[in-house]
Parts: structure tokens; C-alpha cells; sequence
């Protein structure tokens, strides 16, 4: 399976903070906020990564992240001239992915919770159709919204309705049989002008192949798209480190954990953050796991 990461887009909410630079390079709390969605596909397994950006912010990512393989990953940066939508991504990526499964996911997208790494296998282990997932929101109607009839069936989906027949927005993290490309060049730019990813699972919904799963209660998911909501998911990566001592999104934690790189590999990666606390915690670690 290839991840895709999306980190292009307009970025328009947060106003002058993304007039200059990419909203997914702006920092929640400590670290740059592509380092959440990359940790989620690398917890999902995936090591060959297509990073869509715009062509001004590529060399930027490219700067940050490199090839990847000092994580262990294969990165390659695609670039979309203009964000024509989500699903435009499968389109930018067509022959890196052709063949395929995938998983994509929104560059502004943050998960965290009780059990998640059990739903990536789920979606990771995808053989036909596709997967989506279901989270409660109070403001459904900025959202992909999808309703189930009572023995859990799925019997809508749509976009941003004005009036959301539930409650269940769909978050932005996507599993793809290797259909998806082929059924994304088929799609029609909606009426905002965008090929709309929720036109992409009504495809998978009227070819009965769609599952969505429903997140339950004990997940955050958080999309830092607006001020209010950068700075709560900030607030919120401060108080889970805090607390717990461990980090969110410490993506040479992730490479480690999940043999993408070894532990002398991850050891040396704290050179790469001098004078940081991000630096002392993989050094922390890195020391532990030495003397085990
Ligand atoms: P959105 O939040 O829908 O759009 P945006 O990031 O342009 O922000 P705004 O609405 O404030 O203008 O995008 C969701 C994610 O998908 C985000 O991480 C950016 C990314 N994206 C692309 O990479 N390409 C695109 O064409 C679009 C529409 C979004």
C-alpha cells in the first residue's frame, strides 16, 4: 500500500500565516504539522509516501523531510499547480500509484487515541473497496457527512450539507483498493470547482464496496485548518506530552518502533535536533532502549 499526503491546498482561514509558507509546515506546539499525518501512515505501515504540495513548497518539504530514508521511507513530492480538490491527489500521484492500494490522508488532519493503530491495520489490510471512518462532531455540516440506517448500514454521504442528516462527519484518512485512480479521473469538478473526495466514496458506495467505521467516542481527531483549532490542537499535543511524557508525532520514535530504521539509526537522528526537548526525548529514549 503507498500513502499519499496531501499538503497543498489554500490555507485561506489562517489568513497571513499562509501567505509565505504551506499551512502544513506552520507548527503545532513543537513540532511542524506534517508530522502528524506522515506518523499515521508510517503506524499504518507504509514506507512509500507521495507528498502533493504546491510546486513553490516543494523544495520547503523537501528541506524538512529529504528522501526520507533516514526515517526509512521512500518520499516523492508531486505538485498540484492548483488545489483543484482532495481527490485531484490520486491524480497527481497516477503513475506512482498505479496498481496500488492507498492510503491518503489530509496534511491538516491530527489522530490520536485509545485503539487507532488497530483501525490503520484494519484500513492497512484493505483488499477490495474501501474504507472510511465515521467521527461524532457538533458542526457536522463543514464536513463530509455520513448517515447509517439502523442495522449500521450506510445509506448517504455527502458534502458539506446545510442541513447534515447526522452527526458523523467522515475525517480526513482514506484506505483505496487500486481503483481509486481510475474512478478519480472519472469524477466531475463539483460546484466549488474541486474533484470532491466525497464524490470519490459515493463511487465506492454505489459499487457497494464502501465500510465505513465508526471511530467511537475514544479518539480525538482534530483538524487545524482555522486559528481556534491550530491553537486547541496545540494545546491539546502540550497536555498529552505533558502528562504522559511520551510525545505525539516523534516520527523517529515511529521509524524505530516500527523497524523502519535501528536503533543506532535512531540514536543518531537526535543530531538532527540540536538543543530541543524533541531532541532530549529521542535521546532519553534512545538511551533506554541501549541499556535494556
Ligand atoms: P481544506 O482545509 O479543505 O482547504 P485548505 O487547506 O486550502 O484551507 P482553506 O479552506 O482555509 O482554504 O484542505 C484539507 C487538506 O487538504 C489540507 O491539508 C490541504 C489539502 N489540500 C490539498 O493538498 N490540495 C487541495 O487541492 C485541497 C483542496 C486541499
Amino acid at each position: 500500500m503507498k500513502g499519499i499526503l496531501l499538503a497543498g491546498g489554500r490555507g485561506t482561514r489562517l489568513g497571513a500565516c499562509t501567505w509565505v509558507t504551506s499551512k502544513q509546515l506552520l507548527p503545532v506546539y513543537d513540532k511542524p504539522m506534517i508530522y502528524h499525518p506522515l506518523s499515521t501512515l508510517m503506524l499504518a505501515g507504509i514506507q512509500d509516501i507521495i507528498i502533493v504540495c504546491d510546486a513553490d513548497q516543494e523544495q520547503q518539504y523537501e528541506t524538512l523531510l529529504g528522501n526520507g530514508s533516514q526515517l526509512g521511507l521512500r518520499l516523492t513530492y508531486r505538485s498540484q499547480d492548483k488545489p483543484r480538490g482532495i481527490a485531484d491527489a490520486l491524480i497527481v500521484s497516477g503513475n506512482d500509484i498505479a496498481g496500488s492500494k492507498t492510503c491518503l490522508i489530509l496534511g491538516d488532519n491530527i489522530f490520536h487515541g485509545q485503539g487507532f493503530v488497530d483501525y490503520l491495520r484494519q484500513g492497512a489490510a484493505l483488499t477490495e473497496g474501501a474504507i472510511i471512518f465515521g467521527y461524532p462532531v457538533a458542526d457536522p455540516q463543514h464536513y463530509g457527512v455520513v448517515q447509517f440506517d439502523d442495522s449500521g448500514k450506510v445509506i448517504s454521504l455527502e458534502e458539506k450539507p446545510q442541513s447534515p442528516r447526522s452527526n458523523m462527519a467522515v475525517p480526513g484518512l482514506y484506505f483505496y483498493d487500486e481503483h481509486a485512480l481510475e474512478y478519480a479521473r472519472e469524477l466531475t469538478p463539483s460546484a466549488r470547482g474541486e474533484l470532491e473526495i466525497t464524490d470519490l466514496n459515493k463511487r465506492y458506495l454505489a459499487e457497494g464496496t464502501l465500510t465505513v467505521i465508526d471511530f467511537g467516542r475514544g479518539m480525538a481527531w482534530l483538524d487545524t485548518g482555522s486559528p481556534e483549532a491550530l491553537l486547541k490542537a496545540s494545546q491539546y499535543v502540550e497536555t498529552i506530552q505533558a502528562r504522559q511524557g511520551y510525545y505525539l508525532a516523534c516520527i523517529e520514535e515511529i521509524a524505530w518502533r516500527m523497524g523502519f530504521i535501528t536503533l543506532e539509526e535512531f540514536t543518531q537522528s537526535v543530531k538532527r535536533y540540536p538543543g530541543t526537548q524533541y531532541g532530549t526525548y529521542i535521546a532519553t529514549l534512545a538511551a533506554e532502549a541501549t541499556h535494556d
